[in-house]
């Protein structure tokens, strides 16, 4: 199996969504520049959600207009919506992702649908997006626990993974949307996602609140993942996941792969200078 571990970095966007004060423009856009000079291929830089819902991303076009294009890095944008992909596809968003959740009461609360309706409104969004040559990626939310819902059964996560990969998604990431998710409970979970969805075409999406975010890496590992999202500075949350805290965070997620032996291709003194800008946002 391969050495390497991609680190897909989420920081401009899951990183920035939840921050109270509006961060200016400016700001966004020296981040996803400076990220985009440590060697990651892929940022998720922008959101184009309902600016009623989430005010914070509100100018996701205009940093996707500002930012340096470098070649070989993808920068992302989410979509939840038909209008979210014309947005998307408007400001030369290179891939999108549609997110659901597996538990139905973060999947009310944050896109305001069932799990039901959300698939019925993805399908056409995945569709017009690989007509338009975009990849599409897919989320699923809440894979161990739900803030509304308690546990969620893995059964539960595997058929929403089963309905995205019917899609065309090119991967999923599984979210531990409040970081509440323990080694043993990821474990089971993912022995079950394995049965829908190749390891190699998951990624794992874990948020810190207990402090167990990278022994939750590390079980990931162990099940053949090799793709994992966080964010510089440890910095996020979404608006509509109570208790949950910010993403894990690259600089700790890449020092624990060197420590195991993998190789992430990324610059650590940029990592630490990216961590610093973001952490400086959320002091000012
Ligand atoms: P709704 O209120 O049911 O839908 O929201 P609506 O169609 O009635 O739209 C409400 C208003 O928003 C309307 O404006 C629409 O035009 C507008 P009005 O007529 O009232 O003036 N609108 C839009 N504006 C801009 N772009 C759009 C768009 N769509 C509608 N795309 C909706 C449904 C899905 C739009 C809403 O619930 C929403 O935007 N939710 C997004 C919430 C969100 O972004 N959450 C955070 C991201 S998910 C996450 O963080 C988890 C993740 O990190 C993984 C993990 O950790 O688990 C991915
Ligand atoms: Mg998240």
């Amino acid at each position: 199996m391969s050495n390497y571990v991609e680190i897909f970095e989420v920081g401009p966007r899951d990183g920035l969504q939840n921050e109270k004060r509006q961060i200016p423009t400016a700001e966004k856009i020296a981040l996803v520049d400076c990220l985009s000079t440590a060697g990651f291929k892929r940022i998720e830089c922008a959101s184009f959600v309902s600016p009623k819902w989430v005010p914070q991303m509100g100018d996701s076009a205009d940093v996707l207009a500002g930012i340096a294009r470098k070649t070989g890095v993808s920068c992302a944008a989410l979509t939840p919506n038909m209008r979210g992909l014309d947005g998307a596809i408007a400001a030369k968003a290179d891939e999108v992702a549609i997110f659901g959740s597996a538990s139905e009461g973060f999947s009310k609360a944050n896109i305001n649908a069932t799990i039901a309706e959300s698939l019925e409104r993805f399908a056409p969004v995945a569709k017009a997006a690989q007509e338009a040559g975009l990849p599409v990626r897919g989320y699923v939310s809440c894979v161990v626990e739900c803030p509304y819902d308690g546990a969620v059964d893995p059964s539960q996560v595997a058929k929403v993974v089963a309905a995205l990969r019917d899609m065309g998604c090119y991967e999923i990431s599984l979210g531990d949307t409040i970081g509440r998710g323990s080694p043993a409970m990821v474990d089971t979970m993912l022995k079950a996602i394995v049965q829908e969805m190749p390891a190699e075409k998951l990624a794992g999406h874990f948020h810190d609140t207990g402090g167990l975010a990278l022994d939750n890496i590390e079980v990931a590992l162990s099940h053949g993942l090799r793709v994992f999202d966080a964010a510089v500075g440890g910095l996020g949350g979404c608006p509509y996941a109570p208790g949950a805290a910010g993403n894990v965070a690259t600089e700790a997620v890449h020092d624990r792969l060197i420590a195991l032996g993998y190789q992430t291709g990324l610059d650590r003194d940029v990592l630490e200078q990216a961590a610093d800008m973001a952490r400086a946002m959320r002091l000012a």
